[in-house]
């Protein structure tokens, strides 16, 4: 089931689960750290983890997502590692709108910075695509941190459709 490859363009694509996992730490920390610069704009959060401290979190739930069934990860294959990866998995229908029982859930979309803007990130999901026609699934959600203007422009090329609007913070004491 696992370890299938294909080729999108000059960019291959392989698919794995568990077993990849340790392959996306740098991938991982190269997204923390772009998230880092966006937090600048969200001040009211604090700090943010160090990428270590991200990973392990990360990593955790990485293992249990991947053990779910049809769950997967793609990787675009560098020329010594891994270059992007998309993780998905599978969640329920929506209650309020009629949507199919399962919807893919795009957990991470990453490309590593001396890499983006290349097509990578677009072919990755051209391959998420293929491998959730192949499961049947037909619909895909993903959430973006606000202010991540240029994933914001990337998403909402694929035509999905602005969604929820979620809102963390401190309750006052
Ligand atoms: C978003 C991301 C996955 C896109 O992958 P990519 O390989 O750069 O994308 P492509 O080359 O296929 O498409 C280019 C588009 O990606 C977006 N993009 C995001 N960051 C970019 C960057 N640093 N350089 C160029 N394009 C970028 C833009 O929308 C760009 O289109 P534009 O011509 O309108 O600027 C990648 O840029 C990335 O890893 N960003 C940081 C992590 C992130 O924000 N992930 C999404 C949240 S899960």
């Amino acid at each position: 089931m696992h370890g299938g490859a294909q080729t999108t363009g000059q960019i291959a694509i392989a698919r794995g689960g568990p077993e990849r996992i340790t392959d996306l730490r740098a991938l991982w920390e190269s997204l923390h750290e772009h998230n880092a610069v966006i937090a600048t704009q969200l001040i009211e959060l604090g700090p943010v983890r160090s990428p270590e401290n991200s990973w392990a979190l990360r990593r955790n739930r990485y293992a249990r997502w991947l053990s779910e069934p049809d769950a997967f990860v793609l990787l675009a294959k560098g020329p010594s590692r891994p270059v992007g990866y998309a993780l998905v998995h599978m969640r329920g229908a929506e209650e309020t709108w009629a949507t199919d029982e399962r919807i893919a859930r795009l957990e991470t979309l990453a490309v590593l910075p001396a890499y983006r803007g290349r097509g990578i990130g677009s072919a990755l999901v051209d391959a998420v695509y293929r491998e959730l026609r192949a499961l049947d699934v037909r619909q895909l959600d993903v959430s973006v941190i606000a202010y991540n203007s240029d994933a914001v422009r990337f998403f909402e090329r694929l035509g999905l459709a602005r969604h929820q609007v979620s809102y963390l913070g401190t309750i006052p004491a």
